[in-house]
């Protein structure tokens, strides 16, 4: 079946895919919720288990993403349907599908919120604000409805005409661009807070294990960050392995973005806790360190505007590569199923998020809820039900073949036989039975 093959596409090179991939995992989920969760859950101990699910548990599903996406050539409901025809799978892959416009959603509206505060740092607006202004100014942007969804319009916007450029001079073209931006404005901003002083507290808290202060909840939390961080469990690396050659090496294509992730996630640690121990601010307050706690760090430190920009730049480009491969989801589902050209695709893909996330730009609860039914459930329920696809269902010689494909020296068949089909699916079932136990773990 010849689908729409102009409007597919495939990545140019391995490296283009490594930053596409790379650009993806990294997000809001690296800058903003890894340091504050990490912040919540008493620092180091959190990152040790985070690293554990990375390596133990995340990885093997991405390589199940990959292999399937390349395989098939297909969106996630195209790979269900190919390689189980007439069976209830590709509900796995309609989830998927949706779960992109719901993570869309609500997604763009947080990013919109970061293009509102690179204009209000470049601006001088928190110049000289007491702390309770900065809340203060931070509650009367996330309640002003029209600027939200303006921001969110803009962004949403933004992601469209990337993704209008297709596979090759769209995503993989701009990630190229923005992902070493991001890697160098973030080396900036560590350097920056490393040498603020005061900054060793801060180390020591990210840094040295204190067990006393971690829980049952921060490994769940911390698994369940993993899943996200990686773009696992809704078909973005479904989708994005779709676009590989049969000649690149799939293990050392998910290593790499894996690693960058992670390096990604650990180095905005170092921009946030020194900065937090510095100015003896709360490393526990959750979401609000980044928009409500960072302001009064920046306001303190010379150079504080041009960093707190660039903090915000930061942010906003991680959120950009992100959003393109979640909203990609869908775009692919048009493109592939109801053979669509990839500009009406992406238009009801774009849209259709744009008007899903107003309740989220209009209400804080309503994200919050978006957000734990697609960006927690959805990913765990997905990740689970790929685990089992692969590990029973497509079986492990099957994605044996595919993992030999471009790296024919591949003998792991046996270890990753072990792990997609019991580690994996007993870990993310216990994630899924703790996150209905302990909700408070994700908030
Ligand atoms: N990994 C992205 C982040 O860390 C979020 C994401 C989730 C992207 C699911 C794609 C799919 O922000």
């Amino acid at each position: 079946m010849s689908v729409n093959a102009g409007d597919r596409g495939v990545w140019s090179s391995k490296l283009g895919f490594i930053l596409a991939g790379a650009g993806s995992a990294v997000g809001l989920g690296n800058i903003w919720r890894f340091p504050t969760t990490t912040g919540k859950y008493g620092g180091a101990a959190f990152v040790l288990v985070y690293l554990l699910s990375v390596g133990l548990i995340c990885l093997a599903v991405m390589l199940a993403e990959l292999s399937l996406g390349r395989n098939v050539q297909r969106n996630p409901v195209g790979v269900y349907k190919g390689l189980a025809p007439g069976t209830p799978w590709k509900w796995l892959g309609i989830l998927g599908v949706i779960t992109g416009w719901g993570i869309s959603s609500f997604y763009s509206v947080i990013a919109g919120w970061t293009l509102g505060y690179i204009y209000k740092t470049a601006s001088g607006q928190f110049t000289g604000q007491s702390p309770e202004g900065i809340a203060q100014i931070f509650n009367s942007f996330v309640s002003n409805p029209v600027l939200v969804i303006a921001c969110h319009a803009i962004f949403m916007f933004i992601t469209m005409l990337i993704l209008f450029g297709g596979v090759k001079s769209g995503i993989e073209k701009w990630s190229k661009i923005l992902m070493p931006l991001l890697i160098v404005i973030l080396i900036l901003v560590v350097a920056r807070a490393l040498t603020l002083p005061g900054a060793e507290k801060g180390l020591e808290f990210y840094l040295k294990p204190d067990f006393s202060k971690f829980s049952g909840e921060g490994v769940v939390a911390a698994m369940g960050q993993a899943f996200f961080s990686l773009s696992l469990g809704m078909g973005t690396m479904i989708t994005y392995g779709s676009y590989l050659s049969k000649k690149d090496n799939l293990v050392s294509s998910a290593v790499w973005v894996a690693s960058l992730d992670t390096t990604i996630a650990i180095m905005a640690g170092f921009a946030i806790m020194p900065a937090i121990y510095a100015f003896d601010l709360d490393p526990t307050s959750g979401p609000g360190l980044i928009f409500v706690v960072l302001p009064n760090v920046f306001n303190a430190i010379p150079g504080g505007a041009l960093f707190g920009t660039g903090f915000f730049v930061l942010l906003a480009i991680a959120a950009v590569t992100s959003l393109i491969s979640i909203v990609e989801v869908p775009a692919a589902y048009f493109i592939d199923e109801m053979r669509m050209p990839r500009k009406k695709a992406v238009m009801i893909a774009g849209v259709g998020a744009f008007i899903a996330g107003i309740p989220a730009a209009v209400s804080l609860q309503f994200l919050g809820l978006m957000d734990t039914i697609f960006g927690q459930y959805s990913l765990i329920i997905g990740s689970l039900g790929v685990a089992v696809f692969v590990g029973w269902k497509w079986g492990i010689s099957k994605i044996n073949a595919e993992l030999q494909e471009g790296n024919p020296n591949f003998s792991g068949q046996k270890i990753y036989g072990f792990f997609i089909r019991f580690v994996t699916p007993i870990a993310v079932t216990a994630l899924l039975v703790c996150r209905i136990l302990f909700p408070d773990a994700f908030n």
